[in-house]
């Protein structure tokens, strides 16, 4: 597969406001403080995880885990190459958070399934593991026509996957998280060519190209819209 590389790269999920409020999502669903360890599983450039370590002032360091090893990475997590599954094969720690934010859909289902057992196996008595999505019944992110395709199919992959941890695991809150995105549309129009997101991976340059202009005509100077995530909070007790 193609990776992603510019998912958080100078994007609304990478901005510090983005950053911010979802930190104080996080904190809000979650019992850490200052001794927490936390493991962020596909942190992309780790800025969410670096953003705990100064709001907790943490003692240790966030761990993130990603298949691509960016350049411009966080500072303030440890950092390792590595596929998650691979990491918690060989992991010895323990940990109060493992966040896998919009990354979960990216495996295949046997690989979820192994992925969330062993999560729970290195989750410490109190700790949680935090697995957010797109929302995959409300969502507003802005598409043309082949990408809503996609991303339909994506979505309905989603709820299956829900369906599967909600089926499979304790299950201690479902959350959402929502921000309001105001992005002008030349900016969102380089995301697009830059395939920001997964489902504009496999799309070659002319279908890139044709999606480009239809979001063009379609969409005022300046797009607002909600960017909706589905959080499911796992809780080590079966
Ligand atoms: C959509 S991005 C999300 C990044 C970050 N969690 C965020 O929300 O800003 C998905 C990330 O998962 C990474 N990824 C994909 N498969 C992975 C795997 N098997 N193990 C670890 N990371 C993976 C990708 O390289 C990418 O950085």
């Amino acid at each position: 597969m193609v990776s992603l590389k510019n998912w958080d790269n100078k994007t609304w999920l990478s901005s510090k406001d983005y950053i911010k409020s979802f930190s104080k999502f996080l904190i809000k669903n979650s019992n850490l403080n200052s001794k927490s360890e936390i493991l962020d599983i596909g942190c992309g450039r780790g800025k969410i995880s670096g953003n705990l370590y100064n709001e907790l002032k943490l003692i240790s360091k966030p761990t993130g885990i990603d298949i691509v090893d960016h350049k411009d990475k966080d500072k303030r997590i440890r950092f390792k190459k590595s596929n998650g599954l691979n990491f918690l094969d060989k992991n010895k720690k323990f940990f109060d958070l493992i966040l896998i934010k919009q990354t979960i859909h990216l495996l295949k289902i046997r690989e979820i399934k192994k992925l969330i057992k062993l999560c729970k196996k290195y989750l410490k008595p109190n700790g949680v593991i935090m697995v957010l999505t797109l929302d995959p019944y409300k969502n507003e992110i802005p598409t043309f026509k082949l990408m809503n395709s996609k991303l339909k199919k994506s979505l309905n992959r989603d709820k299956k996957i829900i369906a599967l941890l909600e089926k499979n695991n304790k299950i201690s809150k479902t959350k959402k998280f929502i921000y309001k995105v105001k992005i002008l549309k030349s900016k969102y129009l380089q995301m697009i060519n830059d395939r920001y997101i997964s489902i504009l991976l496999e799309f070659d340059l002319n279908q890139i190209e044709n999606g480009v202009n239809e979001i063009n005509s379609n969409f005022k100077k300046r797009i607002i819209f909600k960017d909706k995530l589905q959080c499911i909070i796992i809780s080590r007790n079966v």
